[in-house]
């Protein structure tokens, strides 16, 4: 009696077909083909006692066999290719890159820098008069006694030097005591029409305290064109109040003195219950303007001197102007 039967060879078939379904891995795909057509495989074996058979079995067996090997042959390839591909899929998943992720950030030793709330504030003004039709012009914070002093309408024995005592150096220069220099300057520069805006540091000799340094910004502003009026001048301050603080303000003028204005004025803003001194302005004094080589009997102008510093520590509630250039990094970096 043979030892194939139809049986036997079901079942080898069924086994090896649920087996090779059943492999996970390409490895084990192949460890299995080894196992069933190898040299020694389970079915090699089956194919080699073929040779004791009848003729007429051999035969018949033999194409059996045959059209089983190719069935296993075919599910052998069949899962091959399903297991590449799912390894390729897995790969594909495990492997996958990003590139839409943002590359991984350099090891910061230090934190990243930010403004000093001084810029953001100028920045923001200058932003608000770029869009009036101002121009940002900047000047020298080492100065001629003339842009500070004589130039604004305040000679050599007028009182106003006092207030504003500075640091000199030995050939006669200073240090500027307020951005106002940048009028005569801007006058000699530029030939009106012009609107312009001078943001900078300025300096002056005072005992230092809470509220008084010896260094600090201010914000000069001046238009001068033909026929501008105290109107003009109302009509920017409250355009630049609405910007800085988001609406209406109420405001007043009180008159000022101030020798390069006539009229001169302090700008009072309605806050929080009462009056409070913000800008002081003025028009253009005919003799500055003159200083700067312009006829008063043509043009006119309006000028005002933000405090920048000041504005800044009340947005902020800074209550110590001593921190503002301090250089304190527990201060700084509240505002990165
Ligand atoms: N320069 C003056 C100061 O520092 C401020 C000032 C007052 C500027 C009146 C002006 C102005 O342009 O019109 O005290």
């Amino acid at each position: 009696m043979s030892v194939i039967s139809t049986q036997l060879v079901d079942d080898l078939k069924g086994t090896a077909l649920a087996s090779i379904a059943g492999a996970t891995s390409l490895e084990e795909l192949d460890a299995k083909r080894v196992e069933l057509l190898g040299k020694k495989g389970r079915f090699t074996s089956l194919l080699k006692e073929l040779g004791s058979l009848e003729p007429e079995s051999r035969k018949s067996f033999g194409a059996l066999l045959n059209s089983v090997k190719s069935e296993i042959e075919g599910s052998l390839d069949a899962r091959k290719s399903a297991l590449g591909s799912e390894s390729i899929q897995r790969r594909l998943e495990t492997e996958w890159i990003d590139v839409t992720l943002p590359v991984q950030a350099p090891v910061v030793i230090a934190s990243p820098g930010a403004l000093h709330p001084l810029l953001t504030v100028q920045r923001d003004l200058e932003q608000i008069f770029h869009g009036l039709g101002f121009t940002v012009v900047d000047g020298p914070e080492m100065e001629r006694e003339y842009y500070n002093f004589e130039a604004l309408n305040i000679p050599n024995t007028h009182p106003a030097r006092d207030m504003q005592d500075t640091f000199w150096t030995k050939d006669g220069n200073l240090l500027r005591t307020h951005t106002s220099t940048m009028q005569v300057r801007s006058l000699e520069r530029m030939k009106p029409p012009l609107k312009i805006v001078a943001p900078g540091r300025v300096f002056r000799y005072e005992r230092v305290d809470a509220t008084h340094g010896h260094t600090f910004y201010q914000m000069e502003g001046m238009m001068v064109d033909r026929h501008v009026s105290v109107g003009h001048l109302i009509y920017f301050m409250k355009t630049l109040l609405r910007e800085i603080f988001g609406s209406e303000q109420k405001i007043r003028l009180r008159p000022g003195y101030f020798p390069f204005v006539e009229p001169g004025f302090e700008l009072d803003i309605w806050f929080q219950g009462r009056w409070l001194e913000l800008l002081p302005c003025g028009l253009v004094h005919p003799k500055v303007l003159e200083f700067g080589g312009i006829d008063p009997a043509e043009w006119q102008g309006f000028a005002f001197g933000l405090g920048l510093s000041r504005l800044v520590m009340s947005r902020y509630q800074i209550h110590d102007i001593r921190h503002m250039d301090g250089g304190d990094l527990r201060f700084l970096r509240q505002f990165s």
